[in-house]
């Protein structure tokens, strides 16, 4: 694998990437690599095109109450698990090459970027849009690979794609799990062991709801019934939704494609997840 730390040395290495493979898929990171990430990366891999691995912790996107700096950063580790997963390029940009001096640029979206975590965490799909577009130019890629587990902000840059008409297909992956349920993402070692235990209990708060409302019945009680259970368990939920899946708009009864998405805190951790449902 080999890894570009400059603008120059990636566009090298993505030349004769393409010359060898024709196509370059591309999977954006912020490090902290665990197997949700390394599910991204082998799946690229399996379509057989050259695949860049991103990894930046993008400033951008974290808040002015977000601690960026206390955000899990694991370049040995990282490097090594993407060799393991046949990564051909490692792409590790600094601060300046992403946002140099004179940029004056950045991506906002509306639609699927309005509510849920676009209202808990202002900024945020601004920075998120922003850097993967910039990634997209950066690689030149043919396709990008986003995990299901954030669905909002898959549906962000399927959005994004689409109405910049840029020259990439995004690709879904599905969510990796514990073997309890509990949705693979770098927060999880901040909890506690009472709170990992506890956990899992929003997948499966989420997918008993699911069943509930699978067949078309009003989505109010359900919901509302699901929040009192987790506030009573010790989540503090921000949000327990059922949406249309691409818009995010909400929904009073599921009708495909409909998705149940949820964010809650529980001690000091911000779970979110999301399943489909029907
Ligand atoms: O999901 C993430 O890790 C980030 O939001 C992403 C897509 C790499 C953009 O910084």
């Amino acid at each position: 694998m080999q890894i570009a730390r400059t603008l120059p040395d990636l566009r090298a290495a993505c030349a004769a990437l393409r010359a060898a493979r024709g196509h370059i898929a591309l999977v954006p990171t912020m490090g902290a690599l665990h197997a949700g990430h390394r599910a991204l990366v082998t799946q690229a891999v399996a379509t057989g095109a050259g695949v860049v691995t991103s990894i930046f912790v993008n400033p951008m996107q974290f808040g002015p109450n977000e601690d960026l700096s206390r955000y899990p950063r694991d370049e040995a580790g990282d490097l090594a698990q993407l060799t393991e997963c046949g990564c051909h390029i490692a792409w590790l940009p600094d601060v300046a090459t992403m946002y140099p001096p004179d940029d004056a640029t950045s991506i906002e979206v509306a639609g699927p970027a309005e509510r849920w975590e676009g209202a808990a965490r202002p900024g945020h799909f601004r920075g998120v849009a922003t850097v993967c577009t910039r990634l997209f130019g950066q690689v030149r890629a043919d396709a990008a690979f986003f995990g299901e587990k954030d669905w909002q902000q898959l549906q962000v840059i399927r959005r994004v794609v689409a109405d910049l008409l840029l020259p990439l297909g995004i690709v879904g992956v599905e969510t990796v799990r514990e073997p309890d349920g509990l949705a693979l993402s770098s927060r999880n070692r901040f909890l506690t062991p009472a709170e990992r235990a506890l956990a899992p209990r929003l997948y499966t708060v989420l997918r008993e709801t699911a069943a509930e409302l699978a067949h078309g019945s009003p989505a109010a009680g359900p919901l509302a019934r699901a929040r009192a259970a987790l506030e009573r368990e010790g989540f503090q939920p921000d949000y327990f939704e059922l949406v249309d899946g691409p818009s995010l708009t909400p929904l009073p009864a599921a009708r495909p494609p409909a998705r149940l998405i949820a964010a809650a805190k529980l001690g000091a951790v911000r779970l979110l997840d999301n399943i489909a449902v029907g």
